[in-house]
C-alpha cells in the first residue's frame, strides 16, 4: 500500500496553510518581538508604525479580550509581552495589514526601550539559583546508597547534548476567520483542542464558538504539538477584532528564531559495575535547558526519567530531574520527547566504563539488557520483553562479530581514514506519559452510495495516520479502501482531542475507529439477518464486501445493506471513544504502569573518518526493529529511515550557537546544518522481528513514530570508536553534537 498522500504531495495538489486560497480581504500577520533576552519594557511606541502604507491594526497584550494567557502545563506563558520579556523572540505584538511585506515594514517603525537585566543561559546556573520551572522530580529503584559497596568499578562523568531545531518543512502558520458563530481557526497543529482551548481563553469566548480544522502538516516531529497555538491565537485575535479573516505564516527565518526546540540538557552520571560487567547501580542527574516558560517541559523530563537506564535492567536506580529556568525560547516537544537525552547518558556511562574496564561496549549492553519481568525504575515490569531477541537477531542477521573484525582489519590497513561502529538497542515506552491524554474518539459515516468518512483526533503529518485508518476501517469493515476517505481533523467533530504525539496516533485513533466500525457492523448484520429471514445476526459475516450466513454466501452485499439499512431507518453513522486500559502512574510515588507496552530495537551504526580533516561518512545503519504486525510496511519503513537519519543528524552536525547575548546564530539553513541525502547512510538494512503480535496495538501492529530516532545515538559511539583507532589515550568531553570541528579538536588537542 502506498502512503496516498504521496501522490498528492509530489503533483503538488496536497493543500497546506500557505497553499490555500484565502477568502477575500485576507489581511496578513507579522510577529514583533524582544530583541534582548531578558529585560523591563519600559516605552513601546507603535505612532509610526500604525501610519505605515497598508496597515489595518497592531496588536498587544491590552487588546486581548480574555485572559493572556497560553501556558499549557503550566500557566505561565503570556501570549504577548506585559512588561517584561524574557528572551531573544519574544512576542510583543502582532501587526496586520494588507499584505505580509507592509506588515514586517510597519513592524520596523515600532520604537520600544528596554531596560536590560541579567540574563541565564546556562541550566546549572539557572539550577544553583534556583530557577526552576518545577520541583526536581527524582526516580529511585533499589537502595542505590548501599550498592555501590559491591561495584568492583565505579565510573564517573558529565555529558552535554545539544538542541535540535525541527526544520518541519511547513513553518508555523495558520488562518483565523470571523463566522457566523465566532472564529474558525484552519492551523498546522498537532494539538486541535489546545489551539481552540487556548483562542477561546484568549477572546473570553467559550469553546464552542471556535472551530479548528487540520487538513495535514507539512511536518510537525514536535514542534507542533504545544507552539503552533501562539501563532494561531494572534491570527484569531486580529480576526476577531477586525472582524477579517487573518493569515499568519511564520518566514523560515523567524520561525527558526522564535520557536523552541528539542531540550538541552547537561548531566552527571555515576555508574557501578562487578567486574564482569554487570551493572548493580546508576546514579544520574539531568539538567534541562527549559528556556523561559514551562510549554512541556515538565512531560518531557519525566520521559527522560522514563528511559535513563535504557534498554537495560538496573537493580539501583537514582535519577533526579531538574527543569532549569533559562532565558532562551521555550523548549519544547520533539521526537523522543526527553527519551533520546536520557538516553546518550547511559550509553556514555557504558561506553565510558568499557574503556576503563577494558571490555567490549557490547559485552556490557548484552549482559545487561532487559529480561522479561524486570522492573523498570518506574515499577513497571517488562512484558513481551524482545531486548534480547532483537540484539541477538542483529547479530544473526548482520554477523555484528565479522563486521567489528573487517573494521579492525581496515583500521590496521589504513593510517588516516578510520572506521568505527556502535551497537544501539532502544527501549520506549508508548502511551502518554500524562494518563489522561491517553483517549481518543472516532466518527464514523457510511453513506447511502457506500462511501464512507472517518474523522479521529489524528493529525496527519507525514506519518502516514491517514493511510493507517483508512487500512483499519477497511478491514474492520471489510470492505475495498478505496471506499473510504479520513476526513480533516476537526474540534466540531471530534471534540476535546489529545494531540497527535507520543507516538499514539494510530494507536489510539485506531481502536476508536474499529469499535466505532463495530458497532456498524452489528447494525448492518442486523439488517442482514431481517432481509433473509434469519433470527441470529450473529451467524452473519461481511467478507470482502460479500455478505454469508454460516459462512455460506447469500445474495446480499455491503451495498445493499447500507441501502435496506437507510430504508429502515436504522444510522449509519457511529461514534466511538477509546481510552487505553490498565495504565497508570502516580506523580507522588513515581512508580506505576505507565505504559501500554514497549518498543524495542537494536541497531549497528558502521562511519568512515577522514582524521585528516574530521569529516566523516556513515556507511551504513542495521538494524533488527520490532513492528510488531505492521499495518503498513511501507509506511513504517519511511519512518525508521527518517527517524535514523534525524537521529543521526542531532548526535552529528545540528549544531544550535547562540551568542552571549541569548541571540541564536545558527538561524539559517546556510548556518544549522540538516541532513540530506548525501549525509545520509549510504545503506539503511531494516529487518523485522518475526512473530512478534502485540495484543495492545490495532491490528496486533506497534507504535512506530519515534523510536526509531533513538537508533541514531550509536553515531556518536561509532565515531568516537572510529577517532580511538587513530588516537587510541584520546580523552573526549561528552558533548553531543559531534561534529567535524570537534572530531578536529578532540584527535589533535594536546
Ligand atoms: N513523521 C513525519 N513524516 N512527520 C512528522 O512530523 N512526527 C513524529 C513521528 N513521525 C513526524 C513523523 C513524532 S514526534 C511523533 S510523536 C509521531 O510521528 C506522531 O504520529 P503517530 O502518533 O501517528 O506515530
Ligand atoms: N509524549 C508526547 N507528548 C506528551 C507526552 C508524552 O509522553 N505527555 C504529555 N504530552
Ligand atoms: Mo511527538 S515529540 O510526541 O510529537
Amino acid at each position: 500500500m502506498r502512503n496516498y498522500d504521496s501522490i498528492q504531495h509530489v503533483r503538488g495538489d496536497s493543500l497546506f496553510i500557505d497553499d490555500i486560497t484565502p477568502p477575500q480581504g485576507t489581511l496578513y500577520g507579522y510577529v514583533y518581538y524582544s530583541p534582548i533576552a531578558h529585560g523591563k519594557i519600559l516605552q513601546l511606541d507603535f505612532s509610526e508604525a500604525l501610519k505605515s502604507t497598508g496597515v489595518k491594526g497592531i496588536f498587544s497584550a491590552k487588546d486581548i479580550p480574555g485572559v493572556n494567557q497560553i501556558g499549557g502545563i503550566i500557566q505561565d506563558e503570556n501570549l504577548f509581552a506585559e512588561d517584561s520579556v524574557h528572551f531573544v523572540g519574544h512576542p510583543i505584538a502582532f501587526i496586520v495589514a494588507d499584505t505580509q511585506l507592509h506588515a514586517h515594514e510597519a513592524a520596523k517603525k515600532i520604537k520600544s526601550i528596554y531596560e536590560k537585566l541579567p540574563a541565564i543561559f546556562d541550566p546549572r546556573q539557572a539550577a544553583a539559583e534556583n530557577k526552576l520551572i518545577i520541583p526536581h522530580r527524582k526516580f529511585e529503584l533499589g537502595n542505590i546508597d548501599s550498592a555501590w559497596s559491591e561495584c568492583e568499578y565505579i565510573i564517573e562523568g558529565s555529558v552535554e547534548s545539544g538542541g535540535q531545531e525541527h526544520i518541519y518543512l511547513e513553518t508555523q502558520g495558520s488562518i483565523a476567520f470571523p463566522t457566523e458563530s465566532g472564529i474558525k481557526i484552519i492551523s498546522a497543529t498537532q494539538g486541535p483542542t489546545a489551539v481552540q482551548r487556548t483562542a477561546a481563553k484568549i477572546l473570553n469566548l467559550p469553546m464552542n464558538r471556535i472551530e479548528v480544522d487540520v487538513q495535514r502538516l507539512g511536518g510537525g516531529f514536535g514542534g507542533k504539538e504545544d507552539q503552533a497555538t501562539a501563532w494561531a491565537c494572534m491570527a484569531a485575535l486580529a480576526a476577531y477584532k477586525l472582524n477579517t479573516p487573518v493569515k499568519l505564516v511564520l518566514p523560515r527565518q523567524e520561525d527558526i528564531r522564535l520557536t523552541g526546540k528539542r531540550h538541552p540538557y547537561s548531566s552527571d552520571y555515576k555508574i557501578g559495575l562487578t567486574k564482569d560487567g554487570k551493572i548493580l547501580a546508576y546514579e544520574v542527574t539531568f539538567y534541562q535547558n527549559a528556556g523561559a516558560t514551562a510549554d512541556l517541559s515538565p512531560a518531557i523530563l519525566d520521559r527522560t526519567l522514563f528511559h535513563c537506564t535504557n534498554s537495560y535492567f538496573i537493580p539501583n536506580v537514582r535519577a533526579t530531574g531538574l527543569s532549569c529556568k533559562t532565558n532562551l525560547p521555550p523548549f519544547t516537544a520533539f521526537r523522543g520527547f526527553g527519551g533520546p537525552q536520557g538516553m546518550f547518558v547511559i550509553e556514555t556511562a557504558i561506553y565510558k566504563a568499557a574503556l576503563v574496564m577494558g571490555m567490549e561496549p557490547a559485552e556490557i549492553q548484552r549482559k545487561n539488557l532487559l529480561n522479561e519481568g524486570d522492573e523498570l525504575p518506574y515499577g513497571q515490569k517488562t512484558f513481551n520483553c524482545n531486548a534480547i531477541r532483537c540484539f541477538d537477531e542483529l547479530d544473526h542477521k548482520f554477523s555484528v562479530k565479522n563486521i567489528f573484525q573487517e573494521i579492525e582489519e581496515f583500521n590496521m590497513k589504513n593510517k588516516l581514514v578510520k572506521k568505527g561502529a556502535a551497537i544501539m538497542p532502544i527501549c520506549f515506552g508508548i502511551s502518554f506519559t500524562t494518563t489522561f491524554l491517553n483517549q481518543a474518539s472516532a466518527l464514523v459515516h457510511i453513506y447511502t452510495d457506500g462511501s464512507i468518512r472517518v474523522n479521529t483526533a489524528a493529525v496527519e503529518m507525514g506519518q502516514g495516520v491517514n493511510a493507517k485508518l483508512k487500512r483499519i476501517a477497511a478491514r474492520t469493515l471489510s470492505v475495498n479502501e478505496s471506499r473510504i476517505k479520513v476526513d480533516t481533523t476537526n474540534t466540531s467533530r471530534i471534540s476535546n482531542t489529545s494531540p497527535t504525539a507520543a507516538s499514539k496516533g494510530t494507536d489510539l485513533n485506531g481502536f476508536a475507529v474499529i469499535d466505532a466500525c463495530n458497532i456498524l457492523i452489528e447494525r448492518i448484520k442486523k439488517v442482514a439477518a431481517e432481509e433473509l429471514g434469519k433470527d441470529d445476526a450473529s451467524k452473519i459475516s461481511i467478507i470482502d464486501e460479500n455478505v454469508f450466513y454460516e459462512n455460506e454466501p447469500t445474495i446480499l452485499t455491503f451495498i445493499d445493506l447500507v441501502k435496506k439499512a437507510y430504508l429502515k431507518r436504522i444510522s449509519l453513522t457511529a461514534q466511538a471513544h477509546h481510552s487505553t486500559p490498565n495504565i497508570f502512574f502516580d506523580l507522588k510515588s513515581n512508580k506505576g504502569n505507565p505504559f501500554a507496552y514497549h518498543i524495542y530495537g537494536s541497531a549497528i551504526i558502521q562511519v568512515t573518518l577522514d582524521c585528516l580533516r574530521g569529516i566523516y561518512e556513515f556507511d551504513s545503519v542495521k538494524v533488527v526493529h520490532d513492528f510488531g504486525e505492521s499495518i503498513d510496511q511501507i509506511i513504517d519503513i519511511g519512518q525508521m529511515e527518517g527517524g535514523i537519519v534525524q537521529g543521526l543528524g542531532w548526535m552529528t552536525i545540528e549544531e544550535l550557537i547562540w551568542n552571549g547575548e541569548g541571540k541564536l546564530l545558527t538561524d539559517a539553513l546556510s548556518t544549522y546544518k540538516i541532513p540530506d541525502i548525501h549525509f545520509a547512510p549510504k545503506e539503511i538494512k531494516i529487518h523485522a522481528l518475526e512473530n512478534s503480535p502485540n495484543d495492545f496495538g490495532p491490528l496486533r501492529s506497534k507504535a512506530i513514530g519515534e523510536p526509531p530516532f533513538m537508533y541514531g545515538i550509536g553515531a556518536y559511539f561509532a565515531l568516537t570508536n572510529a577517532m580511538r583507532a587513530f588516537r587510541p589515550n584520546m580523552k573526549i568531553k561528552y558533548d553531543a553534537p559531534l561534529t567535524p570541528e570537534k572530531i578536529l579538536l578532540n584527535l589533535y588537542n594536546k
